[in-house]
């Protein structure tokens, strides 16, 4: 369920786009803007507990990106992986929960051994919860909720008469997390691009021409600033 109006959103979901033109325009390979993308997640990082936002979702890799060249994929999957490796430490230091939504096992046995690793390290942690979106699409998501469902339907745990869109939430991946109250996507582009279908039913959209390897503190602080004068009714008057 959408949560209340509030000059700061609880929960802000982000689309990072633009690394790759980044990378581009500099006349640098493609993986040097993922690189540099990486300080950008921990500038929003920090800047998410300063304005004391509870969830931050980012949509790190799309089971659409899987199509992407083998030699990119690659280096994803070891930037990931160094990166929880490398910022674990300073996750538990922040107080930083981190979670991760998405077809998990579908990721190299390094990547997700170190995510679960890096999950299990800061469980117990009380600040910002980080939520990776890794091998995630919402079609995807909607479909194994509906898998889980029905299956909950075949066992007799569930009457069909009961569903609505509560119930059904539950059955996501995001079951434990409120909806998204803003969503950000960087480099201009009007799209969702398969991100949280679900559940930015009623988030704000907020989008910067600015690509993601550009992304500061500051850009977050103004979408933030720009989500608290908006009105949101839910579809009310
Ligand atoms: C979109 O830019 C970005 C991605 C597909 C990957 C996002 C990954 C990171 C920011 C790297 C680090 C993340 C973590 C969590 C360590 P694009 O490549 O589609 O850019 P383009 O549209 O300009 O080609």
């Amino acid at each position: 369920m959408p949560t209340t109006a509030s000059p700061v959103p609880r929960h802000v979901a982000v689309i990072m786009d633009g690394n790759g033109r980044w990378a581009k325009e500099r006349g640098l390979p493609r993986r040097e803007g993922h690189r540099a993308g990486a300080d950008s997640v921990r500038e929003v990082l920090e800047g998410c507990t300063e304005l004391k936002v509870e969830f931050l979702t980012l949509y790190a890799f799309s089971s659409e990106n899987w199509k992407r060249p083998k030699a990119e994929v690659k280096a994803l999957m070891v930037l990931l992986e160094r990166f929880l490796k490398d910022k674990t430490p300073e996750l538990i230091e922040k107080n930083v929960r981190l979670q991760a939504i998405g077809r998990l096992n579908d990721l190299p046995a390094a990547a997700v051994n170190q995510l679960h690793r890096s999950i299990e390290a800061t469980a117990d942690n009380s600040g910002l919860t980080l939520i990776l979106a890794l091998s995630y699409g919402g079609r995807e998501e909607i479909i194994d909720g509906v898998k889980s469902v029905l299956r909950n339907v075949q066992e007799g745990h569930l009457d069909p008469a009961m569903l609505d869109p509560d119930v059904f939430g539950k059955h996501l991946y995001t079951r434990y997390y409120p909806d998204p109250d803003l969503l950000i996507r960087t480099s201009g582009e009007m799209r969702l691009s398969n991100f949280l279908l679900w559940q930015v039913s009623y988030a704000e959209i907020y989008v910067t021409k600015k690509y993601w390897p550009d992304f500061r503190k500051a850009d977050l602080r103004e979408a933030v600033a720009d989500y608290g004068k908006r009105q949101r009714r839910f579809g009310a008057v």
